[in-house]
């Protein structure tokens, strides 16, 4: 085997039981799903892949943590001593807990555009893509070109393409440009993480017209890692180092708590010196989530999450973590299945496209791929492809997604390098046979994000 699997930085003291339905009752179950993997009840799914988001295993100094919680409704010393720690690591004057990545972005985004505004981001998010449409404005994608070959290794396929930036803000307007945002790492791309120097020139373009720059830090403990691993002159800088660098370049964030701050539920805005911008936050944080010391949050969830902030940037276990995905993606290598490459950080985003090429982006390749891993060995992924990318909201006609991508998304610390090898043989199993794998139709589907609820039908 190429690559060698990195030991878990820890032992197990907890543990939840799961099981492997027969292979009968995972036809009928998936039958009944009508197709939609969003549809199956948790307890029905062996290893679950949907996401990397909220659904990590917590350390035993967090759930001490859970029990030292100050639950008072103001001034909860839990919420000190999380602006305490978030300051520490990101060195941003105001910290803004909320309940989740999208609060944040609700909160933050309605105060900085608007109608008749562009946010240009290397990537948005889904929920931040919508977060700036429901203001008014409009988001556009600006994306390295490598990111769109996912055989092409190159070590930061998240980045901004810097130049088509300044080429977007002189043609709109720089007075129309109302945010920059970095995705890091780059979720819809791949996982793929952005370098510190592309930071730093969007910082300096952003700077040049006036534009602030946000950072969407979902994954950002996980982009310092690869920073790490990739980028010279880094190698021997803390993984806090690069973090802090890395967040001195942007203005403000949007952070979901529950990545790579292995949390189960939690967010965080931070702006690093405006303090007008803080006080009109602290008033919709008001309004949205709750009083501004525990922004939708429990006293229980601030206290772990100041925690985890620290747990998450600790070197060996982000080894260990980026580990798996390597360890994954080295197995895939060696059976000749494509994903986008290099690995990402928190899942593997396999090339369903690659997969089965007799399959038209119409008949959604990487939900038929995400079925058949269902079928296969009860493992929940998801479509990242022209099945959720939808309609076109004018013609209603199916759009076609640049990639067709079925992502394995692995959870912090829940899943051992058995389970692991389990996605690697229910992968090439499919493979052997994929040129018999048909296709879907759509038989229902909501007007928007129908790839949560929609109903689904294999081909003959
Ligand atoms: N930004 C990025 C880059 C994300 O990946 C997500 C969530 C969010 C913002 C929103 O955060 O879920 O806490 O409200 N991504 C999850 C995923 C859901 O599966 O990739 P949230």
């Amino acid at each position: 085997m190429s690559v060698k699997y990195v030991p878990e930085p820890f032992r197990i003291k907890m543990v939840e039981t799961i099981k492997m339905l027969s292979r009968e009752e995972r036809e009928q179950k998936i039958a009944e799903a009508k197709y939609n993997l969003f549809n199956l009840k948790g307890e029905d799914v062996y290893i679950d892949l949907l996401t990397d988001s909220g659904t990590n295993a917590m350390s035993q100094e967090q759930w001490a943590g859970v029990m030292r919680g100050d639950e008072a409704y103001a001034g909860a010393s839990s919420y000190f001593k999380l602006v305490e720690s978030a300051q520490d690591i990101f060195g941003y004057k105001y910290i803004q807990p909320v309940h989740q990545g999208r609060a944040a972005e609700k909160v933050l985004f309605g105060l900085l555009m608007g109608k008749g505004q562009y946010s240009i981001s290397n990537m948005h998010f889904d929920t931040t893509r919508a977060h700036v449409e429901l203001s008014g404005a409009r988001a556009i994608d600006c994306v390295v070109p490598e990111a769109a070959n996912p055989s092409l290794r190159v070590p930061f396929k998240g980045n901004m393409d810097v130049k088509r930036l300044e080429q977007l803000i002189k043609e709109h307007g720089a007075d129309k440009v109302a945010l920059v945002i970095m995705t890091i790492t780059n979720n819809s791309a791949g996982g793929q993480p952005v370098s510190v120097q592309n930071i730093r020139e969007t910082s300096e373009i952003c700077k040049k017209y006036n534009i602030k720059l946000c950072i969407d830090a979902a994954r950002y403990a996980e982009n310092a890692y690869f920073i790490k691993q990739r980028e010279p002159g880094y190698e021997n800088k803390s993984i806090k180092e690069i973090v802090k660098e890395v967040f001195s370049y942007a203005d403000m964030f949007t952070m979901s708590a529950k990545k790579d701050t292995i949390v189960n539920m939690g967010g965080l805005i931070g702006i690093k010196e405006d303090e007008k911008l803080y006080q009109l936050c602290k008033g919709r944080t008001i309004s949205f989530e709750g009083f501004i010391t525990y922004g939708g949050l429990a006293g229980r969830d601030l206290e772990a999450l100041s925690i985890g902030l620290y747990e998450g940037i600790d070197e060996n276990y982000l080894k260990y973590r980026i580990g798996q995905m390597e360890y994954l993606a080295g197995r895939l290598d060696d059976a000749g299945i494509a994903y986008q490459s290099p690995v990402g950080g928190h899942g593997v985003f396999v090339d369903a496209k690659a997969m089965f090429p007799q399959i038209p982006y119409y008949e959604f390749p990487a939900q038929a791929l995400a079925v058949e891993l269902y079928k296969e060995a009860g493992i929940r992924t998801t479509d990242i492809g022209s099945y959720m990318l939808g309609n076109d909201p004018d013609t209603g006609k199916q759009l076609k997604a640049e990639f067709e991508f079925t992502r394995l998304a692995i959870p912090r610390r829940v899943y051992t390098q058995a389970h692991i090898d389990i996605m690697a043989d229910a992968l090439i199993a499919i493979k052997e046979r994929a040129s018999a794998v048909k296709g879907y139709k759509i038989t229902w589907e909501p007007p928007i994000l129908r790839h949560f609820q929609a109903s689904l039908e294999p081909l003959k």
